[in-house]
């Protein structure tokens, strides 16, 4: 039979309302307040994702639930208490923000908590439990589907509060992974609530890098019909830097002029070899063939088959049928 995790929930959601209390608490408010300000944040904002505050000490969130064995199983099962090797608990997130992680029906299933600082690590999230899987949910997936009942388009970004500053300046349709790269079950997740998806990551190396693992974990999901775009954000920004110094209507616009999958594809293979040699042509054939097989056959296949014979002056280019793929995320 399968395992009950209604006490798992129950102790997340009593965990998130201790926490969005602390942010009232007048012994405990100032500094997330001012932090939280700091950032641009409004209240509503704040009460919207359920943001709260960790306060310090090893054992806030006991004094506060409960410390019957029960409780402290669920707790620990749940990710808020940790038991090291001595046998001795204490709270996971101290002295931290929080931002609770809903799943799509809302439930609270996890927590990401940031310093209010400089300190390292910047971010410390749950682990995986019985109800979180990091590589299976989007935060603000919740937020994005309560704020519209048809989502004309997301977009992916990389952190917490490019979500959140986002939702703010008035586009609640984006998302965000936890900490890992973009999953093909990502995409699909998001694609059966809308059919147009943007990647916008932060503008730096890493961005970049998670850009392309993007494009190469989205590729099997083109199907036609479906829009993927790429949007990279200018050196050293990220969306919510970005929102705030421009405004919603300058983002908006970057979402609707961004490039296309076959625009970012061909530009960044185009990026790695000189096309003007015949050589160069030759190895950007031979870059871009084995992810055209991933592509589903249909139109967008065949277009970017047939911009590739462009593209190298070769007229009859043959690809390979896909491999069979053992599991889908196998690369
Ligand atoms: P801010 O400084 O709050 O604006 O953070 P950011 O979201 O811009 O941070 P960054 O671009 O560095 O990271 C994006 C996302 O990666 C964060 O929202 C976190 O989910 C995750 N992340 C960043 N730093 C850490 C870290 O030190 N540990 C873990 N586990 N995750 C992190
Ligand atoms: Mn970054
Ligand atoms: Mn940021
Ligand atoms: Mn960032
Ligand atoms: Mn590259």
């Amino acid at each position: 039979p399968r395992e009950d995790y209604q006490p798992l929930y129950k102790i997340l959601e009593s965990a998130t309302a201790f926490y969005e209390q602390q942010l009232r608490n007048p012994k405990t408010k100032d500094r997330p307040i001012s932090y939280f300000k700091g950032r641009g944040l409004s209240g509503q904002t704040a009460k919207q994702f359920r943001l709260g505050y960790a306060p310090q000490g090893w054992d806030n969130l006991i004094s506060a639930l409960g410390n019957s064995d029960a409780e402290v199983k669920n707790l620990i099962k749940a990710g808020l208490l940790i038991e090291n090797e001595q046998g001795r608990r204490y709270d996971r997130f101290r002295d931290r923000v929080i931002f609770p992680i809903r799943d799509s029906r809302g439930r609270v299933i996890a927590f990401g908590g940031r310093v209010m600082g400089d300190d390292k690590p910047k971010y410390l999230n749950s682990p995986e439990t019985p109800v979180f899987h990091k590589g299976k949910e989007l935060y603000g997936l919740y937020e994005a589907k309560l704020a519209s009942n048809k989502i004309r388009r997301f977009v992916i970004v990389e952190g917490y509060m490019d979500v959140i500053a986002l939702a703010q300046f008035g586009i609640p349709y984006a998302v965000a992974t936890l900490g890992t790269a973009t999953s093909r079950d990502h995409i699909e997740k998001l694609f059966r609530s809308s059919d147009e998806l943007i990647f916008c990551f932060d503008g730096d190396e890493a961005g970049r890098r998670a850009a392309w693992r993007a494009l190469e974990n989205a590729l099997p999901t083109a199907k036609d019909g479906r829009q993927i775009k790429f949007l990279l954000l200018p050196e050293g920004e990220d969306p919510d830097t970005l929102v705030r110094k421009n405004g919603t209507d300058y983002f908006e616009g970057l979402l609707n002029e961004c490039d296309t999958l076959s625009e970012y594809f061909y530009k960044h293979l185009g990026a790695e070899v000189d096309t003007r040699t015949m050589d160069g042509r030759a190895r950007l054939a031979s870059l871009a063939k084995p992810y055209l097989e991933q592509l589903p056959s249909g139109v967008l296949q065949q277009l970017m088959l047939k911009r590739l014979g462009e593209i190298t002056e070769l007229a009859d280019i043959q690809l390979d049928p896909a491999p069979p793929r053992e599991h889908p995320e196998a690369r």
